[in-house]
């Protein structure tokens, strides 16, 4: 079998990337950051998602040896100059705190009519091959932030976010149909066959 690391411990990143991967490259098995020896996990410091999903990508690669994913997202608000952006995580204090966030980004838009309320999640997901090579791919999902929270899948802020040409916030949706357009599920398809090319000429170096 030939594995690939996801630099995570999100059981649903670590799902959806299987699922994505598994018509991409048959036989293929992703370990998650709580399938290999611990190691020192880098901060985030950049202040892009690519920055930050390169960082995790290149610990988990001289970490493993493994072919190394590392996803980085947040959400980008039109009438908050493309904030919290890759701060998403941290938005309404210290801790990584969905509600404290949410209520934060209301208040911040409370002013903010409806025409402005336009917003994009976005997702870097960087690849690091052994031996040399690295890709970045992203992708976007664009919507507008709500005045109140609805629905109760997802996470973050889902229950604050329409998307584009829905009248359900993504944590109303079903997990599948956010998939489909959404900013991870979107890049996370753009890198599946980066992964495939490098996993087969893998295959066929080691024989
Ligand atoms: P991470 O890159 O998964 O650590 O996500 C950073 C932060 O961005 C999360 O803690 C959420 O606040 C926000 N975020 C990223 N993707 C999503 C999403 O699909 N739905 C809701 N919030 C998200």
């Amino acid at each position: 079998m030939s594995q690939l690391f996801l630099a995570t411990r999100n059981p649903k990143k670590i799902e959806e990337l299987r699922r994505i991967l598994a018509t991409a490259i048959p036989g293929s098995g992703v370990l998650g950051l709580d399938d290999v020896t611990a190691y020192d996990e880098p901060a985030e410091t950049e202040s892009t998602f690519e920055g930050n999903a390169l960082i995790k990508a290149r610990a988990g690669l001289a970490a493993t040896g493994l072919p190394s994913l590392a996803d980085d997202s947040g959400l980008c608000v039109d009438a908050l100059n493309g904030m919290p952006g890759v701060l998403s995580a941290r938005w309404g204090g210290a801790a990584k705190d969905d509600a404290a966030n949410n209520r934060l980004l209301l208040e911040q838009l409370v002013d903010v009519p409806d025409d402005r309320r336009g917003a994009t999640f976005r997702c870097a997901v960087a690849f690091c091959r052994p031996g040399g090579g690295e890709d970045v791919v992203f992708g976007d999902m664009r919507g507008r932030i709500i005045r109140e929270q609805r629905g109760t899948g997802g996470f973050g802020y889902d229950v604050v976010f329409v998307p584009e040409g829905e009248t359900r916030t993504s944590a109303e949706m079903p997990a599948d149909e956010k998939d489909a357009i959404s900013h991870r599920g979107t890049s996370l398809r753009a890198v599946a066959p980066l992964v495939a090319a490098a996993v087969s000429a893998r295959r066929g170096a080691l024989g």
